[in-house]
């Protein structure tokens, strides 16, 4: 939540931080500041909206010549987004300069303590706070900005990603992180901040991850000096090097980023399944599985663990575990896990999923789990996230950067390096049968395929979406290995659309969604000829009788649901274990243009983030 950059050099950093921020917006985009400087002069522009805004004010400020500039776009947590809360923001003598991602849990203790010494505050932010405490403890110690920071972060309880100046001395940033990421880029004589590395990606390929209860000194000569900030002891920089192509941050011809990562869907499979699924060797590699091969056999439980659409992936998780390797399976929302003390026991393995691999109570939970003896597995998308560097060992989808604030292709990638997981660990427990494992990896390989056939029903879906855009409710239904994809269909549906929509088990419409049922209330099902194919045959029977609109996503070519719903989406004929990474594309369509239809920003819907790095 909330995006930072920063820029240090010898170049003018304004159109730096306004590409950078834009690529941020993800992160979030209720409100956007930067503030620039140089020896003599400093300029500060904030707004209450998104990036673009921002941009139309600057250009009516050319008055300076900067080398230094802090950035920021926000996603509210204390203080309602309007000017005023949005970043950067200024201590009292109006010579620190602070742009912030987290919260500052003790906040208000530490405003009533500088109230009482004649502070006062303009705004409701923690991170006001956050500056006026570091100039506090400057003066009464007299020390330089970097130390008074070091002094501050140790009072401060909660998480941050901060980068902080001084106007009066342009020559050196201060940035630290506890729980919020930051990257460093390292260009010719330049020093980039991002809270991802995508802000400066066009400029340098070099860059640094700080680690939590991490601070660094950039200077303007480009030197780096970080340190612990607990510990004091100085940390010698970990260079990585860039593999992202400028590309897979761009919308690349399509009219928003979500449009673009659904159809990328099939790109993404297959780079999830490269050098893993070895269809010709009759084999699936994840070196992950086999350094942990005993730890996965002697395992008598696996607790998934994950929030938001990775939590739907995980209940795909379970279906597939319990199928494949008849091994029990929990799946927990992060947010509850953390604080009910879970029982783990000896030999538990808990898997982490996140696409952002940063969410704060995902992050928080494997702590835990870790802390009681669990051996911790991840799955994650973005690489040397804080989740993938938490766990002992994981496996990344390699989905490439997802912009657009609904998941779509970080969770076909998940389920897809799920079912390689399953399967590897049905062949090493032979709890499968070789011929059949043979089948099922010939069959996965052939999913890239089959989606990009899938996605050529877009205009078949556009259609049906004309008729529901004006719907105020809708459920979906589905079944077994279908349950998730309800879930996620309805998600993504409330999620884009704002219109109210439920999941559910089909079998358990009957146990209460029923009353709800009438002409008014769109029911998607999900009804693949597959197990219990004609239990949910018989729930489209009940709907289609108390007058509801039924959307139907079928195996192809099925000629019976097609008689009973108002619409059908036929999907490939696959195996049911494969029927969630398909049956999810045409409801991610369906959304999406729903969405588009009553005119909603899509790719930035109102109130959320994409990676929730706050509680
Ligand atoms: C936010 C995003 C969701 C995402 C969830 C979990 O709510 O808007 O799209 O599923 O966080 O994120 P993660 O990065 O942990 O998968």
């Amino acid at each position: 939540m909330c995006g930072i950059v920063a820029y240090i050099g010898n170049k003018d950093p304004k159109p730096i931080l306004m590409e950078g921020l834009r690529r941020l917006e993800y992160r979030g985009y209720d409100s956007a500041g930067i503030l620039v400087c140089n020896n003599s002069k400093s300029q500060l522009s904030k707004i209450a909206g998104k990036v673009n805004a921002l941009s139309k004010i600057l250009e009516n400020k050319t008055d300076i010549t900067p080398h230094l500039g802090i950035g920021h776009t926000r996603w509210a947590t204390h203080g309602i987004p309007n000017e005023i809360n949005a970043h950067p923001h200024s201590s009292n003598s109006g010579k620190l300069f602070i742009v912030h991602n987290g919260i500052i849990e003790n906040y208000d203790t530490l405003k009533m303590e500088l109230i009482s010494r004649g502070y006062s505050f303009y705004s409701d932010t923690d991170s006001e706070v956050l500056v006026n405490l570091i100039q506090e403890i400057q003066i009464k110690e007299n020390i330089k900005l970097p130390d008074a920071v070091q002094l501050a972060l140790n009072q401060v309880v909660g998480a941050y990603g901060i980068v902080v100046c001084d106007i009066f001395n342009p020559e050196e940033l201060v940035v630290a992180r506890l729980g919020s990421p930051l990257a460093i880029g390292l260009g010719e004589n330049s020093l980039y901040v991002g809270s991802d590395a995508t802000p400066f990606l066009d400029h340098t390929r070099k860059v640094v991850y700080l680690e939590d209860n991490e601070m660094a000194v950039l200077s303007k000569n480009g030197e780096i000096n970080i340190k612990n900030i607990i510990s004091d002891e100085s940390i010698h920089p970990y260079v990585e090097e860039l593999q992202w192509s400028l590309n897979s941050i761009q919308k690349g011809g399509f009219e928003h980023f979500m449009l673009k990562e659904i159809n990328e869907q099939p790109k993404a499979i297959s780079d999830t399944l490269r050098g893993r699924l070895l269809v010709g060797q009759g084999k699936i590699q994840i070196n992950s599985i086999n350094e942990y091969k005993d730890k996965f056999l002697n395992a008598k439980r696996v607790i998934f663990v994950a929030c938001g659409t990775s939590w739907h992936a995980s209940l795909v998780g379970e279906y597939l575990f319990e199928y494949f390797i008849r091994i029990p399976v929990e799946v927990e929302y992060a947010s509850e896990f953390r604080y009910r003390d879970p029982i783990i026991q000896k030999d538990d393995i808990v898997i982490c999923i996140s696409q952002s691999g940063e969410t704060a109570d995902t992050l928080a939970a494997l702590k835990i789990a870790k802390e009681k003896g669990a051996f911790i597995y991840g799955i994650c998308n973005v690489v040397g996230s804080s989740i993938s560097r938490e766990t002992h060992s994981g496996i990344y989808t390699h989905a490439g950067p997802e912009i657009g604030v609904a998941s779509t292709k970080a969770f076909s990638t998940q389920i897809t390096v799920l079912i390689l997981i399953a399967l590897k660990l049905a062949e090493l427990k032979k709890t499968i049968d070789p011929n059949l494992l043979l089948d099922y990896q010939f069959e996965l390989s052939q999913i890239p395929e089959k989606i990009e056939r899938l996605t050529k029903s877009a205009p078949l879906i556009e259609t049906i979406a004309k008729n529901y855009s004006d719907s105020q409710n809708c459920i979906y239904l589905g079944r077994g290995f279908n349950f998730p994809v309800a879930l996620e269909g309805a998600l993504k549906l409330k999620e884009i659309s704002y219109i109210h929509a439920e999941g559910y088990p089909a079998a358990e419409m009957k146990h209460g969604p029923i009353a709800l049922i009438d002409k008014n209330m769109p029911v998607v099902v999900i009804a693949t000829k597959k197990t219990n194919y004609q239990k949910v045959v018989s729930n489209i029977q009940e709907i289609k009788s108390r007058e509801a609109n039924i959307i139907a996503i079928v195996s192809e070519g099925d000629e019976t649901v097609a008689k009973l719903a108002n619409h059908v989406i036929e999907i490939p004929n696959v195996s049911e274990c494969f029927t969630p990474i398909l049956a999810t594309i045409p409801l991610q369509l369906l959304s999406y243009y729903i969405a588009i239809i009553r005119g909603c920003n899509v790719d930035q819907p109102r109130n959320l983030a994409k990676s929730v790095t706050v509680e």
